[in-house]
């Protein structure tokens, strides 16, 4: 039996998830896409958006799907009504993607995009945002968790700090969903982010949102499809809803709505207490074995262990580990860019168990590792 240690990657799918996609598939394939949507419509064009809020603690209006968490995020920055000189806060743990967005939105809109700073153990400095924050600060980015190490960053206190104030606020939770409670209500942020396809568990190609209706007031969209809008006039067309599938695009893959449905009823039937005792085993395991560096900045920490070796390659960790039987991923520094860069990591190895782990899994992965640093 494989060990998955990649959940950060891709979290392994539910039975529940895969007979829902392969019983639509099929249904699909013999009565007609169409025909099947319409006989699903309840889970389509409801149940998927409750569920989902349910997850996130969030209003149901808020809800959007998209094909993956960067479509989501960048579907709703990208339509902000910046002004120039407006300020935008990240933090070093801002993930490329979103980076490379806010780099663009910097050149196109004259936006000043500041890099909140660290504390010398890699918690964010509290104290400086509530000292500095101020209605010229327009937009503040914040990854739940990031990609490349296991720092949870503490958006519910951040969202404290920023409620009185003017700027929108956006959590990527592309890392957290499944793994750490999200609530939107805690939080008190205008934009969340998710894969499907990670700690919840459901399908590749599935993303989401929850954008608030603050947020959405002040989005004037450049397009409506027409899940959402109508042609009244020839030169005229009306919007049907507020709701954040405004945000959508009409055509989807329902296949994976549906295995995204089924992972979030999985996620919502949950009683376990989380990965964090493996997470805390996996990094002893780690720290115990000579020539290792974790990458492990912050006081409170994910389900993602990062870490280098001093004589052996990342990726030769990675394969020696799956020749062994165990799946670890490689966290590329240029994936979490700023922060990575700081410590000086191209390449670290990421492993990522899930509540679905064993003790037995950790001691594996042990064995295993030993082995290839031998
Ligand atoms: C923190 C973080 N944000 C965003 C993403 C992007 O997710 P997607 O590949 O679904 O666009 C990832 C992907 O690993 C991530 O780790």
């Amino acid at each position: 039996m494989t060990v998955h240690f990649n959940n950060a990657g891709a979290g392994l799918m539910p039975t529940a998830v895969t007979q829902a996609m392969t019983g639509y598939l099929t249904e699909e394939a013999k009565g007609g896409a169409y025909e099947t949507e319409q006989r699903h419509a309840a889970t389509l064009e409801r149940g998927i958006y409750d569920r989902l809020a349910r997850v996130l603690d969030a209003p149901v209006d808020d809800i959007a799907l998209f094909d993956s968490a960067t479509r989501a995020w960048t579907s709703v920055v990208s339509h902000l009504p910046f002004a120039a000189g407006d300020r935008i806060w990240i933090t070093p743990y801002e993930y490329a993607g979103n980076l490379i967005l806010w780099t663009e939105l910097r050149r196109r809109l004259d936006l000043r995009v500041e890099v909140v700073p660290v504390l010398p153990d890699g918690d964010l400095d509290l104290d400086w945002m509530e000292a500095n924050i101020d209605d010229d600060v327009a937009f503040v980015s914040v990854p739940h968790v990031p990609s490349g190490c296991g720092i949870v960053l503490p958006v519910e206190e951040i969202g404290r700090i920023l409620a009185p104030r003017r700027c929108f606020y956006g959590v990527d939770a592309c890392q957290s969903v499944g793994q750490l409670p999200v609530s939107l209500a805690v939080i008190g942020c205008d934009l969340l982010t998710a894969a499907g396809r990670k700690y919840l568990r459901g399908p590749r190609g599935t993303g989401f949102a929850a954008i608030g209706s603050r947020l959405r007031a002040r989005v004037s969209l450049p397009f409506h499809d027409l899940h959402t809008a109508d042609m009244v006039a020839d030169d005229a067309y009306e919007v049907r809803t507020e709701s954040a599938r405004r945000f959508e695009y009409a055509e989807r893959g329902n296949p994976g709505v549906m295995g995204l449905d089924a992972a979030a009823r999985h996620h919502l039937a949950r009683t376990d207490s989380g990965p964090g005792p493996l997470r805390d085993a996996v990094r002893e395991v780690v720290e115990g074995l000579p020539g290792t560096r974790l990458i492990d900045p912050g006081s409170r920490h994910a389900a993602l262990v990062t870490f280098t070796h001093d004589r052996v390659p990342s990726q030769d960790i990675r394969a020696g580990l799956h020749g062994r039987g165990v799946n670890v991923w490689i966290a590329q520094g240029s994936h979490t860019p700023l922060y990575m860069r700081t410590v000086g990591v191209e390449q670290a190895v990421r492993v990522s168990p899930h509540y679905y782990n064993s003790p037995a899994d950790v001691e594996t992965f042990a064995g295993a590792l030993c082995d290839v640093l031998r």
